[in-house]
């Protein structure tokens, strides 16, 4: 029994070391993963504190660079206050046009002190005359948030005028509310003056050129005067005859007692009426030389058979033969006439020149026009061989001329081009066709007067 006991003794022993040792060695096993476990930890902690230091280093010298960035920043907004500043009149004011501040150059324009100028409203240098209207269009843009720009004429203290440039904008709070306003100006009073002079200036000088034009105008109409005269002479001529030819007639019947009285009836009643002829043809150069000031409706044909009136007989004398085309459907015009007959007369005049110059025969000039709805095309064409082309682009120059002083100005053209483009609002041009040299009357079908 003793032995059995002790044997069990042993046995339990035996079990009890077995599990010792197998505990040790699971001990032994956990205490190397342990250790294991450990080291790995201390590793990448090493690391993460590496990490650490180095993004701790790159922030100092990042916060170091943000921090000179910012002081350079604000020296460069320095820079820019000072250029502003000398350059710029520049002040801001609360919601209510209040100024809360003004710079140097505000205060050495307005001639207001700064106390004077914080706590006023703006309209402390606003000139009387200032459109209200004005004023109320930059309100209504500032109050929708937007940048106003205009010109604004200010009064200073000491009463002086002076005109500003000016941007205004509205300064909006984070939840995009009007905080202040900021006002920046350029002070333009010399460019207003330099402008005012300039006008003033242009003003002259356009008045003068008018009067030269003015002048030239009734240069060449004295010019044309003096060729009217040969023309009425012209048109007198064989009137003039035939009632010389009829006394004659008359005298001889008298001197032979031959008196018939309802011969002399009918021949006094021609006389009357070639009287007549020739007291209309006086009023139609007087009319051509009334000037028209203002525009009159008519018609291209009554025109053109105005000017025939007056020249007419002196191209017939030539044997210089017109053409008329597509004259039939009247063209109505409103237009100042006798400044248009003016510009007829001179070109054909100048087509009998050459003719003459030139001695031609089969001497012919067409006339045309055409009605293009709000325009109205002249067209004068002849066949005296064209005009040179090297002369072509001076012909409407003032005093250019081919003819001897004695038998031209040279103002025809050139008072043509400035009644046709400037009086009339029309275009005039010349080209050369195969035959001769063709101008080209562009009209306005109306002139607004
Ligand atoms: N139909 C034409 N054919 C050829 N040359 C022409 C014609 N019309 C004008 N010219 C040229 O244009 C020039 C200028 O004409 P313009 O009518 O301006 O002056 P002008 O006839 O010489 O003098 P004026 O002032 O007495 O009219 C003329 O001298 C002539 O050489
Ligand atoms: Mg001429």
């Amino acid at each position: 029994m003793k032995m059995d006991n002790e044997l069990l003794l042993q046995k339990q022993l035996q079990r009890e070391r077995q599990r010792r040792e197998e505990a040790e060695k699971l001990l032994e096993i956990k205490s190397l993963e342990l250790y294991e476990t450990n080291r790995q930890l201390q590793l990448t902690l090493d690391e993460k504190s590496l990490d650490i230091q180095r993004m701790n280093k790159e922030l100092s010298s990042s916060l170091q660079y943000t921090s000179d960035e910012l002081v350079e920043n604000i020296g460069m907004l320095n820079e820019y206050k000072k250029a502003i500043d000398a350059s710029t009149i520049v002040s801001m004011a609360d919601i209510n046009g209040d100024i809360i501040y003004v710079n140097d150059a505000f205060v050495t324009i307005s001639g207001y002190s700064r106390e004077e100028l914080i706590g006023s409203p703006h309209s402390i240098i606003r000139h009387p005359d200032s459109s209200p209207e004005v004023f109320k269009e930059m309100w209504a843009t500032l109050l929708a948030k937007k940048p106003w720009h205009g010109s604004l004429k200010n009064l200073s203290k000491n009463k002086e005028v002076y005109y500003v440039d000016t941007t205004i904008n509205p300064v909006l709070s984070s939840k995009g509310k009007i905080k202040k306003f900021i006002a920046m100006r350029q002070d333009i009073t010399e460019l207003i003056h330099l402008n005012e002079t300039l006008e003033n200036r242009i003003f002259d000088e356009l008045k003068k050129n008018a009067e030269k034009s003015e002048y030239l105008l009734r240069q060449s109409r004295l010019a044309q005067m003096g060729e009217m005269i040969s023309m009425i002479a012209h048109q007198w001529r064989q009137p003039l005859t035939s009632i010389s030819s009829i006394s004659a007639t008359l005298s001889l019947d008298i001197l032979l007692d031959a008196y018939n009285k309802e011969f002399f009836q009918e021949r006094i009643e021609s006389i009357a009426a070639i009287t007549q002829h020739l007291s209309s043809t006086i009023d139609d150069f007087r009319n051509f030389y009334k000037s028209n000031k203002k525009a009159t409706t008519t018609t291209i044909q009554d025109i053109v058979e105005g000017c025939l009136k007056i020249i007419g007989k002196t191209l017939e004398g030539k044997s210089i033969c017109i053409e008329h085309l597509n004259l039939e459907t009247p063209i109505k015009i409103t237009t100042y006439e006798n400044e248009l007959k003016q510009v007829i007369i001179n070109i054909l005049k100048n087509a009998e020149d050459v003719f003459s110059e030139k001695n031609q025969q089969d001497a012919k000039i067409w006339i045309s026009c055409e009605n293009r709805g709000d325009h109205a095309v002249l067209g004068i064409e002849d066949n005296a061989g064209g005009i040179p082309e090297d002369i072509l682009p001076k012909i409407f120059d003032p005093y250019f001329s081919t003819k001897h002083e004695k038998d031209g100005t040279g103002l025809g053209l050139y008072m043509s081009k400035t009644i046709i483009e400037e009086h009339c609002k029309g275009k005039i041009s010349v080209h050369n066709t195969d035959r001769g040299a063709k101008f080209i009357i562009i009209l306005p079908s109306s002139l607004e007067v």
